[in-house]
């Protein structure tokens, strides 16, 4: 099932998620509708607080769904290394119309666990070490946005509160 994704101003995706200790029948068929919804977007990741569910849940797939062995569920995602530095643009789901330049680091790894509950590491670097930290970020209610400095960032949020008054957003 496809969900509505959230957008930015919406309190919960602005907010810390909370850790799952259990992986219910309803946070797996929460992460199959992710995983959906990713691509009917289409996108190349999606975080559980993008379709109003504030738990620490993450899919990534670069390739959209074309390489089926290309898809990483995750659950309560933590880095474990961080390296490098890669500057380009991103946009994200939650903030449609809207690209920036963005510091992200150029390696990464993450580690969590899958859906069955097994422990499950995670290295990428280039997009994914982007896609890594980019998700995770919305687990910490912080979207790329909120990586901008200065005129870029402001620019960027009068735009949105813009749409959001005259009801475009
Ligand atoms: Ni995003």
């Amino acid at each position: 099932m496809i969900r509505p994704i959230v957008k930015y101003g919406e309190a919960l995706l602005h907010r810390r998620a909370e850790a799952v200790y259990n992986v219910t029948a309803e946070i797996a068929a929460l992460a199959r509708d992710m995983v959906e919804t990713m691509y009917a977007a289409p996108g190349i990741g999606l975080a559980a607080p993008q379709v109003g569910v504030p738990i620490r849940l993450i899919v990534i797939d670069l390739s959209l769904g074309r390489d089926s062995s290309g898809l990483i569920t995750l659950l309560n995602p933590e880095f474990v290394e961080r390296e490098g530095m890669q500057l380009e643009e991103e946009g994200c789901l939650s903030v449609p119309g809207f690209n920036a330049t963005v510091a992200r680091p150029g390696r990464a790894t993450i580690r969590g666990i899958d859906l069955e509950g097994h422990d499950r590491i995670y290295s990428g670097e280039g997009l994914l070490a982007r896609a890594f930290q980019h998700e995770l970020d919305h687990l910490d209610g912080r979207v790329f946005v909120d990586r901008l400095r200065g005129i870029k960032r402001d620019l960027i949020v009068r735009r949105i509160r813009k749409q959001i008054r005259t009801g475009q957003w």
